[in-house]
């Protein structure tokens, strides 16, 4: 099949054109850096030609809710209808498990409209939303860190490695449109605390972590099961620390 990936060149889109490819499929690979825009729509409708199914795992800039949402909705808008356009006939989007149970977070704000426009747009559609990715608390800590010092969330996650990410993607991309998809997560809970402690370990590198609910980005909202995925979810099978071994 002749598949899109909008963010190609990213930490899921990346690995989703690999996995597309190992599979035999023509992947067209779409980001800024590779001549496709999709928030002024440069080169956009050239790319989707023949394409019959669109993988969207691109992401946005940091931004305040109202300025995120209004860019999520522009590029989720151009890219649904350059997609009419061209007759593709799935549009697969790459979302986050239990962002409808928390307020006052920008980016969880404009996927929220991401998957408002995709559910209600003129392509047939699958919402697949994951849990956060095995790399999440090193990103998160890389956010903050100031000289060797970095406050962190107690967050209880269940997190994913991005490769299985990929896989489940690029698998259900070829298939049949189904709406909202199972959310999808990793075997283990963790703390992500713990993790972002094993991550720097691993990696040789000092920091010192200041578990807190206080002055972040996650507040206490996000306390408990918040982040956790539903019943039945698709449990995917590279834990944290196989993830860790190989990253
Ligand atoms: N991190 C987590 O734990 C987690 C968990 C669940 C879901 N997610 C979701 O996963 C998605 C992907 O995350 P990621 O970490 O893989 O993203 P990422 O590494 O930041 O990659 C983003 C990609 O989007 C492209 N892009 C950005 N703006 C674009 C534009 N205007 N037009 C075309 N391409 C554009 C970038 O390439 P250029 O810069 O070259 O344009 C890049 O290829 C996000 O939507 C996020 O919400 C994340």
């Amino acid at each position: 099949m002749r598949i899109a990936v909008a963010g190609a060149t990213g930490n899921i889109g990346s690995l989703t054109v690999a996995a597309l490819e190992r599979e035999g499929h023509d992947v067209v690979p779409i980001s800024r850096s590779l001549g496709v825009d999709l928030f002024t729509g440069e080169g956009l409708d050239e790319a989707l030609a023949g394409v019959e199914a669109v993988i969207d795992a691109t992401n946005a800039p940091p931004l305040d809710e109202a300025a995120t949402v209004a860019h999520f909705g522009r590029i989720t808008r151009n890219l649904l209808d350059a997609e009419a356009g061209a007759g593709v006939r799935h549009h697969v989007l790459l979302s986050i498990v239990g962002i409808g149970r928390v307020g006052g977070n920008p980016h969880y704000a404009g996927k929220r409209e991401q998957e408002r426009l995709v559910a209600a747009g003129p392509v047939p559609s699958t919402i697949v939303p994951a849990t956060q990715f095995h790399d999440f608390a090193a990103m998160v800590v890389d956010w903050v860190e100031s000289d060797g010092v970095a406050t962190i969330a107690p967050l209880l996650v269940q997190p994913i490695a991005p490769a299985d990410v990929a896989e489940v993607l690029a698998e259900v991309a070829v298939g049949e449109p189904q709406g909202r998809y199972a959310d999808i997560a990793g075997p283990e809970q963790q703390d992500l605390v713990d993790m972002a402690r094993r991550t720097f370990a691993a990696r040789g590198r000092d920091v010192a972590l200041v578990p807190t609910w206080s002055g972040g980005l996650f507040g206490v909202e996000m306390a408990g099961s918040v982040l956790l995925p539903g019943e039945n979810a698709r449990i995917t099978p590279t834990t944290f620390d196989d993830w860790l071994a190989t990253a």
